[in-house]
């Protein structure tokens, strides 16, 4: 059922808050729980529907999911020992769910069928099946064009490969990375771009040896050993700098907000955002910049102010894929032009989120176009609202545009914001508690 939402000019947005954890290091802390010995104990799990359906999935193969006072509770059945799942896998909305446990069952002697909800449907799952496929994954049933619903059978005898990655993708990677703990030697993904390392990071963490090569021109090398034994761990998940985006966002555009967002991971491939708003002159600064559980972890302090349009080069787009939407926002509200370059991925995400970004804010009165994979702002340092925007089954395109609502002349409605509880089901409470008019 569709559940309509209504932004409305607010007065500043003020206080301190704390965001849920991470997505994507919930995902692979519940994923890496699950192939490790013994349990694995998380902290700062995000508890949204995208982390519940791989907790689910993990689950369904065998490694019970736990949820106690304070924590969840993995209990992991070693590299190679899932159990073959008695029903369909069901993503919902679930990208990295889906791409990344792609990745486990093909390591393992099972038949197991993915399928999710009508956006997933719509997802490539090619860049995964391609490499996986290479590796001794089988496809039994696909939907058109390499989609979900899929039916695949994995093997325990998975060969390991050299993979240049097509497309700056940390799900494709960390899937072939995850095959490849299951193939005896090593595997090796190279990036063309440098993307979210945290499956590095936690595959060291959970003990398997791994070895990271950075190559010309911003490239990278990741090599994981197979046959890998991990042991259960101690994780606790940071604040997600992609949910903080939205709040930071609304802070900057909305005129004499003052927030705090504490404890926000701050690993340098994903702060492009955060790099972006500076460098259109927005009041931004790290406060306690700390080490935490092997990543840098920072309270960040957001004023409003004058912003100016800013060219972002496409090297940038990994470290604020998610962003963009929030950031063309952002762009709108600025002086000038703002030029977002080499976006070509935002085409595969939950929907296009470039015609939807575009449509988005053409309805809300503010002049953006496509050119290929650039999207361009023109800025007024204003913004008319009063539009009707559609989400498109996408959590990011309704944050971002009820984020808009909150500093433009007249209220915007987003047609469906349900899809937000699939990453940050706690963004209209905790708006409001900040100052937002949001119902
Ligand atoms: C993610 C990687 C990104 C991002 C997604 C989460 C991850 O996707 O858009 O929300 O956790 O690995 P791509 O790897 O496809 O760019």
């Amino acid at each position: 059922m569709q559940h309509p939402l209504t932004a409305r000019r607010s007065a500043r947005i003020s206080g301190r808050v704390r965001v849920p954890g991470d997505k994507s290091i919930s995902h692979r802390a519940l994923i890496l729980g699950a192939l490790a010995i013994g349990r694995t104990r998380i902290t700062g799990l995000l508890e949204a529907e995208d982390v519940m359906a791989t907790a689910r999935v993990v689950d369904a193969l065998g490694a019970s999911v736990t949820r106690t006072d304070d924590a969840f509770e993995v209990l992991g059945q070693g590299v190679g020992g899932l159990l073959a799942p008695s029903a369909p896998l069901d993503f919902g909305n679930s990208g990295t769910s889906s791409r990344l446990l792609l990745g486990v069952v093909a390591g393992h002697d099972m038949r197991a069928e993915f399928t999710g909800d009508a956006s997933l449907r719509r997802r490539p799952m090619t860049r995964v099946l391609r490499p996986l496929t290479t590796m001794g994954l089988q496809i039994e049933a696909q939907g058109e064009g390499g989609t979900l619903p899929l039916v695949v059978r994995g093997t325990g005898d998975l060969v390991p490969i050299v993979y240049d990655l097509p497309v700056p993708s940390a799900q494709v990677k960390s899937s072939i990375l995850f095959a490849g703990l299951h193939a005896p030697g090593r595997t090796t993904v190279i990036e063309p771009l440098a993307t979210r390392d945290h499956t590095e990071r936690m595959l060291g963490f959970f003990g398997a040896e791994l070895q990271i090569e950075d190559r010309e021109e911003g490239a990278r090398a990741v090599t994981v050993c197979g046959d890998a034994e991990l042991q259960g761990a101690a994780i606790s998940v940071p604040g997600d700098p992609s949910s903080a985006a939205f709040i930071a966002a609304a802070a900057v555009i909305c005129p004499g907000s003052d927030i705090v967002v504490e404890g926000v991971l701050m690993n340098p491939t994903r702060t492009g955002f955060f790099e972006t708003l500076r460098e259109m002159g927005a009041d931004i600064e790290v406060l306690d910049f700390r080490d935490e559980g092997g990543d840098s972890v920072g309270d960040i302090r957001v004023k409003a102010g004058p912003l100016q349009g800013v060219r972002v080069p496409p090297e940038r787009a990994p470290s604020m894929i998610d962003e963009y939407p929030m950031l063309a926002v952002v762009a709108a509200f600025a002086e000038g032009e703002t030029r977002m370059e080499g976006l070509a991925e935002l085409k595969v995400k939950e929907s296009d989120r470039l015609a939807a970004t575009a449509s988005g804010l053409e309805a809300c009165g503010v002049e953006a176009h496509v050119e290929g994979d650039v999207l361009i702002v023109r800025g007024r340092g204003e913004v008319a609202g009063g539009g009707l925007v559609e989400a498109r089954m996408d959590h990011r395109i309704a944050m971002a545009f009820l984020i808009l609502g909150l500093s433009a002349k007249a209220p915007v409605t987003v047609d469906d914001g349900s899809m937000i509880a699939t990453s940050f089901p706690e963004f209209v409470p905790l708006m409001t508690k900040l100052g937002a008019e949001l119902a």
